[in-house]
């Protein structure tokens, strides 16, 4: 079936996962069996991508930065399971107290986009970069989507991190504090904030670490530092897939997260975080229709939960699906319980955290 020739009924995403089997059924049972055993000493964090039946499970369910916030406020508990990805997991390690224990589900569960920055290609850009910039000036700002390592690198040079929420607050801080800013890993999430705080684009210049940069005018020139880096699961969507849904559903509403490239972000009527994208869709009166460009299981969710409004992904065509994300099922959460304390723990070397802590709490002061 051709985009041109869905219907509305057969582009409504109402699911992404199977239907429920007895084995299932058997893993819910145990999971709440030891929720309720291990009480206020158990907290489990899950994102919004989760797998629709995982998410229950969750103690807090939320975009990055409210369960990075969660993960530091929890004064009872012992042990906090992250259904999540690993720098989410890495992150709430770094923000809870150095007695509780953090643990990932499926330790498999990664981000290419985190993937696409490294210490070493950060210290030779750094180091390029200081050739013939004065490096006080430059103000490092990491997307809450990279390792720990890097984050520790922001908290060392003065810098923050930022998440999909609260990207422009970082970038006016990180202004306030120097004259140029350099972003990693997602370009996409950095030229939106760009566009938002009205940056122009001869103030942009991006960083290819695959490709590294011979000539240091342009970086001379520009404000903003881009890292050529980018999310598989949101550049799959494209302005025309925009201009199709308005084509087809006169008065659609398309909501997007800012991992997408500007074009759709320019065209769409909202744009934020996975918690920013429940709230816009709570907000529409029944009868709406709209349009998600982000993964499909908050996607196929969303539309579950609000049989009055007709919810669909943006694409059409696509699956959008974080298959990190997708890697933690009811078994992974059900045997991290079993054998809480004994696997799946999530370490971070003390003098790492103590940087990337800097930097963390810096994102957390900004809100
Ligand atoms: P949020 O911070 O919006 O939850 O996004 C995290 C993420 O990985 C999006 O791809
Ligand atoms: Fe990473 Fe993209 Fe998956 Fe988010 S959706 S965790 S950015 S790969």
């Amino acid at each position: 079936m051709t985009n041109d020739a869905a219907t509305l009924e057969e582009t409504t995403v109402t699911s992404c996962a199977r239907p429920a089997t007895p084995e299932d059924v058997a893993l819910k049972g145990r999971i709440q069996e030891l929720k309720d055993q291990w009480g206020n000493k158990l907290v489990i964090l899950a994102h919004h991508y989760q797998r629709k039946e995982v998410v229950p499970f969750g103690d807090f369910v939320g975009d990055s930065y409210y369960l990075s916030k969660m993960a530091a406020q929890q004064d009872d508990a012992e042990h906090i399971v992250f259904c999540g990805v690993h720098f989410m997991a890495e992150s709430a390690r770094i923000l809870c107290r150095p007695d509780q224990r953090v643990y990932l589900p499926n330790l498999r569960a990664g981000c290419p986009m985190a993937d696409m920055v490294n210490d070493d290609q950060v210290d030779d850009a750094w180091d390029w970069l200081a050739e013939f910039m004065d490096m006080s000036k430059i103000i490092p700002v990491s997307y809450m989507n990279s390792a720990a390592s890097l984050k520790a690198f922001c908290g060392a040079n003065g810098g923050v991190i930022c998440t999909s929420s609260n990207a422009e607050k970082a970038f006016k801080w990180a202004f306030e504090r120097g004259e140029k800013l350099f972003f990693f890993p997602d370009e996409h999430l950095g030229t939106n904030t760009a566009n938002q705080l009205g940056i122009p684009r001869d103030e942009r210049v991006i960083f290819d670490p695959l490709n590294p940069p011979e000539d240091p005018e342009p970086f001379k020139k520009a404000k903003v530092l881009l890292w050529k880096g980018y999310c598989h699961v949101h550049t799959n969507f494209t302005a025309a897939h925009v201009d199709q849904v308005r084509e087809q559903y006169p008065g659609v509403k398309v909501v997007v997260h800012p991992e997408c490239k500007e074009e759709v972000v320019d065209k769409a009527d909202a744009v934020g975080s996975t918690a920013f994208i429940t709230q816009y869709v709570d907000e529409q009166p029944p009868g709406s229709i709209i349009a998600i460009g982000t993964e499909i299981n908050l996607t196929a969710r969303m539309a579950d939960e609000y049989p009055d409004k007709t919810i669909f992904e943006l694409s059409g065509q696509n699956c959008p699906l974080c298959v990190n994300m997708f890697r933690t099922t009811l078994g992974d959460l059900a045997e991290c319980l079993e054998d809480l304390g004994k696997k799946n723990e999530i370490f971070v070397p003390d003098n790492i955290a103590r940087d990337a802590r800097k930097a963390l709490e810096r994102m957390l002061e900004l809100g």
